[in-house]
């Protein structure tokens, strides 16, 4: 899809003009210029009750008398005067696509960007526009013979109308989401692509793929005989059930001003299957663990919006690719591992693998001498038991880095909770035989989880995303969100000042 801003005359030839219209019989002011010019058709349907303003409520008209675009989309934005949130924003944005989905119209000029929204500037008016376009468009056709699916529009561009003042900002919003949008659909391509063939190597490919195409990245890749080498214990006792090859993917984008400048480091999960080992998980939606790689996705998303938007910093993004399968070589309960770092640790359950990729991944890290390290990861059913499948965990030592991810979650939307990590819960990662126990027990398990990586992350400023509950979708509407790209894009938007 096409997007552009522009100051478009009311009367302008269009296939689709998209106006605005209220409760209790108010017209915006776009659709008050379109009632004046058409000789109050919209006053009178509003008089009669057909047009009730009512949130999402959309009208299709075609050939209005004396309106030059064939049609005009009426949509219903609620009470006048009480500003619209974010959530009831991006509904009216989706009934409106639904609506023009059902046209033949190419190209739409919306004057929504004149609906005032709650503490918004137009700026997100645009921002959220499209995106919540993108994502209704979004399809994942890659294995299905029939590639032309039913959900597909004749709509190929929209113009948003700004004032002459509000060009810059509305260029930036369109700046901004079409790079957050790009990495968003890369993110759910290689998300919900399935576990035979998104395997570690699939994921290396991708990061290696996006260096050959982006100048500023480099990428390099540590398979199972380096990790030997480097001492990832934990890393490696995960993967050996498994006959895929372990694989971490380093994407090295260097663009900050100051080269030497330390760079921010993202650390994503890419368990492209985790079957729990020898600990099994029950066969129910068990497929759904092809999506243990979100967090791994959720990264490659990032360096690609990066690499479109080429922000002076400099950003190093790792995809920890492994799987978690039992077979009579995998790693068992009870085995002791020593990590990259020399912490030993004692495996009460091999389901809880996650934990172990990223410990290892989180001290090979520590040669970038980073910023500041976030890690992303689909790594506890407990999260999505806490905070349900709206917000992301959060779990962070460092107040700061707490602080601005959460501000990035709200200004993304793309929602995130912070979660406590105070001493007391190292306690309950305790072993009688090991240094650390891979598991916490019962209570807490989203925090007990940070709190073990936390074990591994004292040389450097550090923050934790649990993204179990947020990174895919289950039911009729099956299939990866590309969360937190938005967020963490957000982040990194921030970080450039
Ligand atoms: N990948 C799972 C976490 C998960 C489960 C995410 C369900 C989304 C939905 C992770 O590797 C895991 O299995 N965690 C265990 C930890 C437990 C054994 C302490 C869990 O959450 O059950
Ligand atoms: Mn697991
Ligand atoms: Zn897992």
């Amino acid at each position: 899809m096409n997007y552009s801003a522009q100051q478009v005359a009311i009367n302008t030839s269009a296939d689709c003009l998209i106006v605005g219209v209220f409760e209790e019989k108010t017209l915006s002011p776009s659709a008050a210029k379109i009632n004046d010019i058409s000789q109050n058709y919209l006053s009178r349907l509003v008089e009669s009750g057909e047009v009730s303003g009512k949130l999402g409520e959309t009208t299709l008209l075609r050939h209005l008398p004396n309106i030059a675009a064939e049609r005009v989309l009426l949509v219903g934005c609620g009470k006048a005067g009480e500003l619209l949130n974010e959530r009831q924003y991006k509904q009216l944005i989706q009934k409106t696509v639904q609506a023009l989905k059902t046209t033949q119209a190419k190209s739409a000029v919306s004057f929504l960007t004149e609906i005032p929204l709650n503490q918004r500037a137009l700026y997100w008016n645009i921002r959220f526009a499209i995106e919540t376009i993108e994502q209704d468009l979004y399809q994942f056709t890659q294995f299905k013979s029939q590639k032309i699916a039913e959900k597909s529009t004749a709509l190929s561009g929209v113009i948003f109308n700004v004032g002459a003042d509000e060009l810059a900002s509305a260029e930036q919003a369109i700046q901004h989401a079409s790079a957050i949008t790009l990495g968003v659909r890369h993110a759910k391509d290689v998300a919900n692509c399935p576990p035979n063939v998104c395997n570690p190597t699939y994921l290396a490919n991708k990061a290696l793929h996006l260096a050959e195409t982006s100048p500023l990245i480099k990428t390099t890749i540590v398979g199972e005989a380096e990790m030997e080498k480097l001492g990832m214990g934990a890393y490696l006792a995960v993967s050996r059930g498994a006959h895929n090859e372990a694989k971490l993917a380093i994407m090295e984008y260097r663009n900050a001003l100051n080269p030497n400048a330390k760079p921010i480091v993202l650390v994503g999960k890419g368990l492209t299957f985790d079957a729990g080992g020898i600990s099994l998980k029950p066969a129910a939606d068990m497929d759904e663990m092809k999506y243990d790689m979100c967090g791994a996705a959720s990264v490659y998303g990032v360096m690609n919006a990066l690499a479109q938007l080429q922000l002076p910093l400099n950003v190093i993004g790792v995809m920890a690719g492994c799987e978690n399968l039992p077979d009579g070589n995998a790693y068992r309960p009870g085995d002791i591992l020593t990590t990259m770092n020399g912490l030993t640790v004692e495996v009460l359950n091999t389901d809880a693998e996650g934990r172990l990729v990223l410990c290892d991944t989180l001290t090979y890290v520590e040669r970038f001498d980073p910023e500041l390290v976030i890690d992303i990861a689909t790594l506890t059913g407990a999260c999505v038991v806490a905070l349900g499948q709206h917000n992301s965990g959060l779990v962070s030592t460092h107040d700061d880095i707490a602080a601005a991810l959460e501000q990035a979650a709200q200004q993304s939307a793309d929602k995130a909770w912070r979660l406590p990590l105070s001493e007391e819960y190292q306690e309950q990662l305790k072993s009688n035989f090991a240094d650390l126990a891979n598991i916490g027990g019962r209570w807490g398990g989203a925090i007990t989880a940070g709190a073990f990586l936390a074990n591994f992350t004292k040389k450097y400023p550090w923050a934790h995303l649990d993204i179990a509950g947020t990174a895919w979708l289950q039911g009729a509407n099956k299939g990866a969100t590309g969360r937190p790209v938005s967020l963490l894009v957000q982040f990194l938007l921030n970080q450039v000042k």
